[in-house]
This record gives C-alpha cells, structure tokens and sequence, in this order.
C-alpha cells in the first residue's frame, strides 16, 4: 500500500514508524533539575549522530498537556533554564525492567531513583550522575536543541565516556555479546542482539574481478 503520513492520524503514523524503524538503541538518561532532583527516562528516538566530535542525539514528545518532559527542561542550555548536561546511559537486559519502569510520569519534583533498585555514580565532566549499573555511560553537553514539530531533538556532544573494564580491548573494540545492549521494537517489544552475521563493504574481490572483465 501506498501511504500519505499527513493522511494518518499521529497514533497510526507512531505504529508505523516503532513498527518498522527496528530495533532502536535506548538512551537512558540522566539529568538534573534546578532544584537538584536527579531525573531518569528511557529515550528510543536515540542515535549516534557523528564522531567527529562524538556526538548523540535523542528526540522528545510533549507531555499529554503540551507541557515539555522533565528530561528537557533539565538539559536545555543555561541560557534557556536548564543545566545543558546529561548522562546517556545505555540500556542493557540486566537493567531492561528498571528502564521500562522509568518511564512512570513523576512530578517534576521526584527522583526516579527512589523508586527503582538503581544506584547513581559520580560522572566526572557533568553534574548529573550516571546509573552505575549501566555498562556504558557517555557523558554530554547539550549543544544543539533542534524543534521538530511537536517533538525536540537534543543533540550532545561526549565530553567523557564510561565503559566498563571487560567490554573493550586495547585497541578499542567492544565486545557486543558482553554488552548485553537490548533494543525496542513495537509496542511493550524489546529485543537483544544475538543473531550476528558479518559482510565486508562494498564489492568482493570475485564481483570486481568480474566487473573488469566485462569492461
Ligand atoms: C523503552 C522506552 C523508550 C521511550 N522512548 C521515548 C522517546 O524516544 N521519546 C519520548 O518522548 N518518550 C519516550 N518514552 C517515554 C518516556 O520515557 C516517558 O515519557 C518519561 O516519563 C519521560 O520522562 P521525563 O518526564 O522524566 O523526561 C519511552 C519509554 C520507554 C519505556
């Protein structure tokens, strides 16, 4: 079928985007209020955006009253109200229960913390703390708030990153099975990574050979 996005009412084009754009990495955020109040929320709309500098992004709906989330009234710039710095926490299986509970809406003046079996660790470049429990945690200034419509794309580069010891080599690389990094499909649906298959870029040796010849 053939579909117009502007035809469809918001609920049907949100099944058709979760449905299809799958799995989607989860950014598990924390952030500070003016007040203090460390706050904790899951993010799908999540992606890297560049490593040059190394910069994320994850975007935010508005409140059922039109209201913005407590995760961007904490991480927009000072000049706007907020603290413009945040935690990125990676959502992985061992935690994934703790992840979905975050997603309870407390008043602005709750601290998610105090109700999920999480522990909160010093971050070393920014003020809000990471969720110890998380593997990899990558610490960020704000340094693009971008509206979409209803939504707000925030965009931040990694001033610091946290990763645990047994995940990466001396050469950097990251031992994917040993994350456990967990992805959000449709729905209440997450998914894990387990069924990997490796195909080098571009043309193999054989396709090129064959190009050649036929040149
Ligand atoms: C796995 C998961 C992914 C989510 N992804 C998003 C998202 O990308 N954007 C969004 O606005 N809300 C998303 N939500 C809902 C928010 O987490 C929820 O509205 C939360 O209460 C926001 O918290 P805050 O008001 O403390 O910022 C998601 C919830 C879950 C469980």
């Amino acid at each position: 079928m053939e579909l117009d996005p502007k035809s469809l009412n918001p609920s049907d084009r949100y099944k058709l985007l979760i449905g299809s754009v799958v799995p989607r990495p989860i950014a598990f955020v924390s952030s500070l209020s003016s007040a203090g109040v460390v706050n904790l929320a899951p993010f799908s709309y999540f992606n890297a955006v560049g490593h040059k500098p190394l910069a994320l992004m994850f975007s935010v709906s508005k409140k059922p009253d039109g209201s913005d989330k407590d995760t961007i009234l904490n991480v927009r710039p000072v000049s706007a109200g907020g603290l413009g710095e945040y935690v990125i926490n990676l959502a992985v299986s061992s935690y994934v229960q703790q992840v979905a509970e975050a997603a309870e809406p407390l008043p602005h003046s709750e601290s998610e913390f105090d109700y999920l079996e999480l522990t909160q660790a010093p971050s070393k470049l920014v003020a809000p703390p990471r969720v110890a429990e998380s593997p990899v945690a990558f610490e960020c200034k704000t340094i693009q708030i971008v509206p979409v419509g209803e939504f707000t794309m925030v965009i931040g580069e990694v001033v610091h990153m946290f990763i645990r010891d047994d995940l990466v080599d001396d050469r950097y690389h990251v031992d994917t099975d040993k994350l456990g990094a967990v992805g959000r499909l449709a729905g209440y649906d997450y998914c894990h990574i387990r069924d990997r298959f490796t195909i080098p870029n571009g043309f193999s040796a054989e396709k090129k050979a064959a190009l050649k010849q036929s040149q």
